[in-house]
């Protein structure tokens, strides 16, 4: 057993913070049992720079202040990817880790896997094998670079180890561990049903708005987030979404929406902002922490999202879920295999067919395969064997 195992991890956009938190919670662990050493190095790249965005994760879910941040920033994908192989060489080459460990799928984990291969330091995928297929998406592509290069894949769920096989992924690399988004989901659901719904949407509402003269209880709102280039990007799909949303959603019920900075870009620049924070139905919040929205989670009536993330929460919570998507690389969440969600993509006369059937369900959780709350403790197992 080698001694002194040296990881570098890296994390660049909000949906890799809960995938981290447990990884190093399990390498505290391994360490503390006293088995051999593994010495930790967290890389930010800065993609996501915004407190609410970043910060506050590290803050709610324990992270420890990463040891380097590239302060990427924004930019087209290009600038991205290349401002952050540029400024990761540099740590590479200073750090010399054993393994480079990446999460998910966004341009962090592309560009910190290419520069890792070109230094020869191996490559360590934790969510590898997810596909959907779609190459108009940015993530589609991150995802199948970073698994070609990877050297070890962590899959969630043996329909992502099947996907790897059958690109011709030799077995040895492959892992199923399952998801390690349920590791933070089952270590924070109980401080999460803590919150009061009041409290949160007091803390978080949108500059703009006005506190709410009715706050929804338990099982009377509607929950949404989008921010996809698919649906935000094109000024017919998004504003076609924003009059569905106002005038058929928000008529029957409240419909809370904590807004991704894109999304709100966007409103602004087609001018439906104004229409949007004059609602009384409508409670439009910043982007919210990790525990408020599990907390939001579980009392809503159904969720509205584009997020693979919440899609896999859904599950887990049971809360009845539309995806407005037209494909998804989490079919294990889907309805039609056991869980609680439905692709309605962004057409809307299918979202309001599936918005009427699905707002009569029951919640109804599933908890797939390894979805257990231990999948970092096996990443860690896997890891320290091998060298
Ligand atoms: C990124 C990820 C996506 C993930 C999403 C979650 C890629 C390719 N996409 O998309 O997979 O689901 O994060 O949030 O990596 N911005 C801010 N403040 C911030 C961060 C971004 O205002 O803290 C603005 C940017 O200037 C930009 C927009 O939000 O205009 C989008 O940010 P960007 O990082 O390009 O991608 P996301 O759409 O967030």
């Amino acid at each position: 057993m080698h001694k002194d195992l040296k990881i570098m991890s890296v994390v660049g956009a909000r949906p890799n913070f809960m995938k981290i938190a447990p990884f190093i919670r399990a390498i505290d662990e391994y360490n503390l049992k006293g088995n051999g050493t593994i010495q930790h190095i967290l890389v930010h790249t800065g993609q996501h720079y915004d407190v609410r965005m970043s910060e506050a994760f590290f803050e709610a879910l324990g992270i420890p202040d990463p040891n380097i941040n590239l302060e990427i920033g924004s930019g087209s994908h290009a600038e991205q990817l290349g401002y952050t192989m540029i400024a990761f060489e540099k740590v590479l080459i200073d750090y010399k880790p054993d393994w480079v460990v990446v999460v998910g799928d966004v341009n962090a984990t592309l560009s910190c896997s290419i520069v890792a291969k070109r230094l020869n330091i191996k490559v360590c995928h934790i969510e590898a094998g997810l596909r959907s297929g779609d190459m108009s998406m940015p993530e589609e592509i991150n995802r199948l670079v970073t698994d070609r290069l990877s050297d070890l894949l962590l899959t969630p769920d043996p329909i992502s180890s099947e996907n790897l096989r059958v690109e011709g992924t030799p077995e040895a690399k492959i892992h199923f561990v399952g998801n390690i988004m349920i590791d933070t989901l089952e270590a924070n659901r109980a401080k999460a049903e803590k919150l009061t719904i009041k409290e949160i949407i007091r803390k978080n509402l949108a500059i703009d708005t006005i506190f709410p003269q009715i706050i929804p209880n338990d099982g009377e709102y509607a929950l949404m987030t989008i921010h996809r280039p698919s649906n935000v990007d094109s000024e017919i799909v998004f504003s076609n979404l924003i009059n569905f949303l106002l005038t058929e959603v928000a008529e029957k019920q409240m419909l809370i929406w904590p807004i991704h900075p894109r999304a709100k870009k966007q409103l602004k620049k087609l001018g439906l902002w104004e229409r949007v924070v004059r609602n009384p139905s409508l409670i439009l919040l910043e982007p919210i922490g990790y525990h408020e929205m599990v907390r939001l989670n579980i009392g809503a009536k159904i969720m509205l999202t584009d997020s693979g993330g919440l899609q896999e929460e859904c599950c887990i919570l049971g809360t009845p879920c539309l995806t407005l998507r037209w494909n998804t690389e989490r079919p294990i969440t889907l309805r039609e295999n056991g869980g609680a969600s439905v692709l309605v993509g962004n057409n809307i006369e299918r979202i309001k067919k599936e918005y009427i059937n699905t707002i009569s369900l029951d919640r109804k959780p599933s908890r797939p395969e390894l979805w257990d709350g231990h999948t970092a403790e096996r990443i860690v197992r896997i890891l320290a064997k091998s060298i």
